[in-house]
Formats: structure tokens, C-alpha cells, sequence
């Protein structure tokens, strides 16, 4: 079969906008590594820390295992990783860590962190030969910024007022707005999230308003519908713990107007101690030629309505992909019953492909799926979203299988569906040019 999808040629730098939606997760898959036939003749008879184990831990794993990220410890030097060796051997045999959950061939997606099976030997011998340590002024500096910001210092960091969380009983929802305004209009490439500390928050989605939109100015809890905006237009991202930034795309960026907040749909899960969330926004402003815009297919399944002791209640989304956008990447969401979750194009000579499949949904992890290379729409083409669900008892995070149960916030309710993003050319007239994110 032709492939029905046109790959751009040219990889577009790897770096989306992120905007999202409402929730995000991530599901486990028995994630399939490379198929990797190498002999173990293959690997170097010595393996050590310095040499082999440090680089592969800087690129798969310390985004998480860093101070003040999300995972319980630190991988970032030789003394960190030797007490977790033998931890290390057995997550990434069992394809446990680094977590990513989509099936399907590694290096699709520019966020998939799998470790090929030759990786996974390597780690092995190097476990079974004591964890050699090597020469230490051999190991990859760590790519990290001192300021706790990806990637790097933001142009403009605005603060969300401190808000006090946590207590075992609370699973709030709560739309908060930042009382900062922008004084005059700006392009910007890309946000980032910074919680501070990552405990507090189980997921957020980030709003820019526009002009003419009411927000308030106390914490707000319930369903977006209440506004008189359509929030789910104005997504930008939706951050999880371990959600690594993205940088933007290449000439995409959004104009955020003058007297534009930036409010959030925080979703706090209950957790033992009381803290305080301190979140900050970090914000990216665009420069050089904006020739793209960016988009968002919502494919929200709303209407959900699971039956008690259902095993798998299944419910698709479609809806037409534009001609000429090119899509970037994807998000799917669903709660404690999420089973499992897909995008399907269908092609107008009768074919079909998934795009994205993420066969064991888990909503501990929750990831934006960027694609390496960007997908042409094809003309007269649809995408559709399958999402499933487990309302058994054979689920174990099944807090009630007796409930119908319906769409909403709280995390005892359910969401499914998701969003697809992408980039689309700008006419002529409407590209401009920015520096430090004032159109000249
Ligand atoms: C997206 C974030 C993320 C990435 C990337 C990641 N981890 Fe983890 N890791 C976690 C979190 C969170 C936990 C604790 C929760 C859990 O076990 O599910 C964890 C737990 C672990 C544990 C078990 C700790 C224990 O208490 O037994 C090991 C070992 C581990 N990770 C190793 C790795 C290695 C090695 C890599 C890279 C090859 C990696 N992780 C990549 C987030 C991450």
C-alpha cells in the first residue's frame, strides 16, 4: 500500500507550541522497544558510567530524575546512580522506565524516550560488571539550565497568586487567572509551566484570554462552559508532571493581544499535606519571520456515558482535517476508567491509518505526543478518535464500578477524546515580522 501520508521533508526542527486541553495522560503500553537483533558480541567489552551509562541517562531519563523534578531520585551523577543500579537494570527490562505510552516503532515521536534493546544489554552488563565508574571527565555535561527553566530563562515570567492545596479529601478544580495584563501586543513561541513544586498539581490547562473576554478574579471552581468564552479554543498547552517544554515550531507563533491574562484550569488530586502551589508561566516571545498559525482539532467526547460494569465502553470522535495544515502532534485524555486511546485517519480512496495508539492508558502520565516529522493533511481526509474505557471491577483504579458515569472535572468523572494540533500557512499579507515579539 502507498503511504497515504506525505511526511514533510524537512523534520520541522522538532519543537511544537504546545497549547492543550484539559487534562493529559499518558498510558502504558508494554512499550515495544527497537527491534534490535545485535548480538551482545556487539556491545564494548567494557562498559562504564562515564563512557556509556551517563549519556543514556541524561537523554532518557533526567528530564524526571533532577532536583525538583517529578521522580523520587536523582540520576545525575555517578553517586546518585550507583545505589539505584540494580533499580535501574530492573525498570528499564520491564519497559517500565523511561515511561512513554504509545505503541509502534521507536523515533516517531521527538518526546519518545525508549530505550532500544542494545541500551537496555548495555545497562545490563554494566550492572553486571560491578557499575564501573570510568573516567568521570568523560561524562556528558548535563544540558540542564541553572534556572529550573528548560529552556532557558523566559522573556517574561508571570506569577499565579500563591494558593494553599492538598489535604486527603480535596480534589479540586479550580480556573485561577493571573492578575498580570499585557501591556501591548506580543507574538509568542512558546510557554513553559513551572509549578515549582511538582507534588502540588496533577495537570493544568493554560488560557490566554482575548479582548472582550470576562474572567475571574477569584479562584473558580466547575465546567468551562460557565464562561463567555469558549475556553477550549484558547488552550494553549496542558502541562502533567514530567511534561517536558516544547521550543515551537519554525515560523509559528500566537499573538497574544494587548490586556490579554493568562488563566489555568488547575486539577488538584488529594495528597496527605497541605502546600502551597506557586505556580509560574514562563513565557517565550517569538522572533523572525511568522509565516504559520497554529491550530487545534478538538475532538472533546463530551457525551460520554459509561454504564456501570462496563468492560470496555467505547466512544469515537471525527472530524474532517482541513486541507493544507500540517499536524504536529497529539493529545488524549481520559481519567481513573481510560482503557484505551487512538487516532485514526481514514483517506479518501477507502484506506485507514492510526496515527497515534496508546493500547494501556494510565492517567498517572501525562504526555503531549509531538512527531519528529509533521503530517500533510491529505485533501477530503478525516481523523477520528477512539477512546476506551473501563468501568469493571477488573479495573483496579475503578473507585465505583456501579456508577453510570458521565463527563466532568473531578477526578471520579470521566473524560475521553482529545486534540490534535497543528500548523498552517499564513497568506502573504497576514506574515510578519517579529523581534523580541513586537511585529516591526
Ligand atoms: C517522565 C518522567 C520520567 C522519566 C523520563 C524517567 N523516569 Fe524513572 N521514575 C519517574 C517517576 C515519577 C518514578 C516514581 C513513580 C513510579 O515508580 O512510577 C520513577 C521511578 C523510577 C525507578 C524506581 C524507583 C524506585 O523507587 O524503585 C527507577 C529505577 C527509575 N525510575 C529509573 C529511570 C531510568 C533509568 C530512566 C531513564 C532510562 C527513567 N527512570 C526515566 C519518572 C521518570
Amino acid at each position: 500500500m502507498t503511504n497515504p501520508l506525505q511526511v514533510s521533508p524537512e523534520p520541522l526542527l522538532a519543537l511544537a507550541l504546545r497549547k492543550l486541553l484539559v487534562l493529559v495522560l499518558i498510558a502504558y503500553s508494554g512499550a515495544i522497544g527497537a527491534a534490535d537483533k545485535s548480538p551482545n558480541s556487539e556491545l564494548p567489552s567494557t562498559v562504564t558510567y562515564s563512557d556509556h551509562i551517563a549519556p543514556i541517562l541524561r537523554d532518557h531519563c533526567i528530564d524526571c530524575h533532577r532536583p525538583g523534578q517529578i521522580a523520587p531520585m536523582s540520576l545525575t551523577t555517578y553517586a546518585e546512580v550507583r545505589p539505584w543500579a540494580k533499580a535501574i537494570r530492573k525498570e528499564v527490562a520491564a519497559k517500565r522506565m523511561p515511561p512513554f505510552h504509545a505503541s509502534g516503532p521507536l523515533g516517531r515521536f521527538s518526546n519518545d524516550l525508549r530505550l532500544t534493546d542494545k541500551t537496555i544489554k548495555l545497562i545490563n552488563r554494566w550492572v553486571d560488571a560491578g557499575v564501573p565508574r570510568g573516567d568521570l571527565r568523560n561524562a556528558p555535561p548535563l544540558p540542564i539550565a541553572d534556572s529550573g527553566w528548560s529552556l532557558g530563562e523566559p522573556d517574561l515570567v508571570i506569577d499565579f497568586p500563591e494558593y494553599r492545596v492538598g489535604g486527603k479529601d480535596r480534589d479540586e478544580n479550580v480556573y485561577r487567572f493571573a492578575p498580570f495584563k499585557f501591556p501591548h501586543d506580543v507574538w509568542v513561541r512558546t510557554i513553559d509551566f513551572s509549578p515549582r513544586d511538582n507534588r502540588v498539581i496533577h495537570h493544568a490547562s493554560i488560557y490566554f484570554t482575548e479582548p472582550g473576554d470576562v474572567v475571574p478574579e477569584t479562584p473558580t471552581t466547575g465546567l468551562f462552559h460557565q464562561f463567555n468564552f469558549n475556553t477550549l479554543d484558547r488552550i494553549w498547552h496542558t502541562w502533567g508532571p514530567g511534561m517536558q517544554p516544547h521550543a515551537g515550531y519554525q515560523g509559528a507563533a500566537r499573538l497574544i493581544e494587548k490586556g490579554a491574562r493568562i488563566g489555568a484550569l488547575f486539577h488538584y488530586a488529594p495528597m496527605e499535606e497541605e502546600a502551597i502551589d506557586r505556580t509560574s508561566v514562563g513565557i517565550y516571545f517569538a522572533n523572525g519571520k511568522i509565516n504559520k498559525s497554529v491550530g487545534i482539532l478538538n475532538f472533546i467526547a463530551d457525551d460520554l456515558k459509561i454504564p456501570p460494569y462496563a468492560h470496555a465502553y467505547s466512544l469515537a470522535k471525527e472530524a474532517p482535517i482541513p486541507d493544507g495544515i500540517e499536524i504536529t502532534h497529539f493529545w488524549v485524555h481520559m481519567h481513573l476508567r481510560g482503557r484505551s486511546s487512538k487516532y485514526i485517519f481514514h483517506y479518501p480512496d477507502g484506506t485507514d491509518e492510526v496515527v497515534l495508539d496508546v493500547p494501556n492508558y494510565n492517567m498517572d502520565w501525562q504526555p503531549m505526543y509531538y512527531l519528529k516529522d509533521s503530517i500533510k493533511a491529505v485533501p477530503n481526509s478525516t481523523a477520528e478518535c477512539i477512546s476506551v474505557w473501563d468501568n469493571s471491577a477488573d479495573n483496579p483504579q475503578n473507585p465505583d464500578p456501579s456508577q453510570t458515569i458521565r463527563f466532568g472535572v473531578r477526578t471520579q468523572d470521566e473524560m475521553g477524546g482529545g486534540i490534535i494540533f497543528y500548523l498552517k500557512d499564513r497568506a502573504p499579507e497576514e506574515c510578519v515580522s517579529v523581534v523580541n515579539g513586537i511585529a516591526q
